[in-house]
């Protein structure tokens, strides 16, 4: 009998919800810290896992942001990267559409192209080292202006080739999806991709926005869905993506027990769910340790995992080839 953790292991797998700055792993952070000479508050990696506790989104931004300052140049990005994709290898995912924040270093003077130029020279060598096909998607930070992010808009252009769509992340309290309708338009009629963080903290009313007024594609996290009857019909008819972040969750105390999570009633209603790490380095595992703190405190069965690494694909932003070319593997 395959156990559950080799079958997660064995199942082909994409990730769609992976912010890139939180792959940086504490021996990264220490080294690029000395080598870039910035000072971190930490002063040993045990120190590091210490501060990582935390008791709601904004407590894990302030340190995330902070961890952040440590990448400076592209062989930085280059490296946070390639570690991440290293780690795909590892757990057989085969595609990945990576989050990035620009603003989070265009703040601190580092320059827009030094961080796509990193970041996709790593997506290029792992599509050709270990055959991971792979999207870039810009976040814009919701915390900050809509001005701002019309700039950040307007500055990732010239790597328009290179970007598939933007999101929006950051603190979701305040800061609803209603905040940045004109530049989700405009990134629309440039061509990109939408998707939008709503529903982690935030209630239904912030889903049902990025919907009706961003007309993202998909919705990252919208675990809070499940407040609105209408809205779960909504989604479970359009079949409207959820990028579900488990242990994210468990660790910013939107659920206080893995036990207590809806992903499995989501799916069980017939919604479009997938299983996503967030920011692994932060959270305390990566792709398949979602899968497998799902599988065990939910008793899910083998065939709903499977659904869930099969819609991973399904969500994606993949072309409808590409799409059946994985989905035939699960046959
Ligand atoms: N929510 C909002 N912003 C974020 C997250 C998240 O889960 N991860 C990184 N930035
Ligand atoms: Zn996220």
């Amino acid at each position: 009998m395959v156990t559950m953790k080799n079958f997660i292991q064995n199942l082909p797998k994409a990730e769609l919800h992976l912010h890139i700055e939180g792959t940086l792993e504490p021996e990264l952070m220490f080294l690029l810290a000395k080598k870039n000479g910035i000072t971190i508050p930490y002063n040993s990696v045990e120190d590091v896992k210490k501060a990582y506790s935390f008791d709601s989104l904004q407590s894990f931004l302030d340190i995330y942001y902070a961890g952040a300052s440590v990448l400076v140049d592209s062989d930085d990005f280059y490296e946070l990267t390639m570690a991440y994709l290293r780690k795909c290898h590892d757990q057989n995912i085969l595609h990945v559409e990576i989050f990035f924040d620009p603003q989070t270093h265009t703040s601190r003077g580092v320059a827009f192209g030094d961080v796509v130029e990193g970041i996709i020279e790593a997506l290029g060598d792992a599509q050709k080292k270990y055959g991971i096909s792979s999207f870039l998607i810009m976040s814009f930070l919701r915390h900050l202006s809509q001005d701002d992010a019309i700039a950040t808009l307007k500055e990732s252009l010239p790597y328009k080739y290179f970007i598939k769509g933007v999101g929006l992340d950051s603190s979701e309290f305040g800061n609803p999806p209603s905040k940045f309708q004109k530049v989700f338009q405009m990134a629309k009629n440039a061509g990109y991709e939408c998707v939008a963080h709503a529903g982690e903290e935030g209630d239904a009313s912030y889903i049902k926005e990025a919907l009706d007024l961003l007309h993202v594609a998909r919705i990252d996290h919208g675990v809070r869905c499940e407040e609105d009857k209408e809205l779960i019909q909504r989604l479970k008819k359009e079949q409207i993506p959820l990028t579900v972040c488990p242990l994210s969750n468990l660790k910013l105390k939107v659920m206080q027990d893995m036990k207590e999570h809806n992903i499995k009633r989501l799916l069980e209603y017939g919604l479009m769910v997938t299983v996503n790490s967030d920011d692994p380095a932060y959270f305390g595992g990566y792709l398949n340790e979602n899968f497998e703190a799902i599988a065990t405190s939910l008793k899910m069965s083998k065939e709903q995992i499977k659904t869930l690494a099969r819609n991973s694909f399904k969500a994606s932003f993949l072309s409808e080839e590409e799409k059946i070319c994985y989905i035939d593997r699960f046959l």
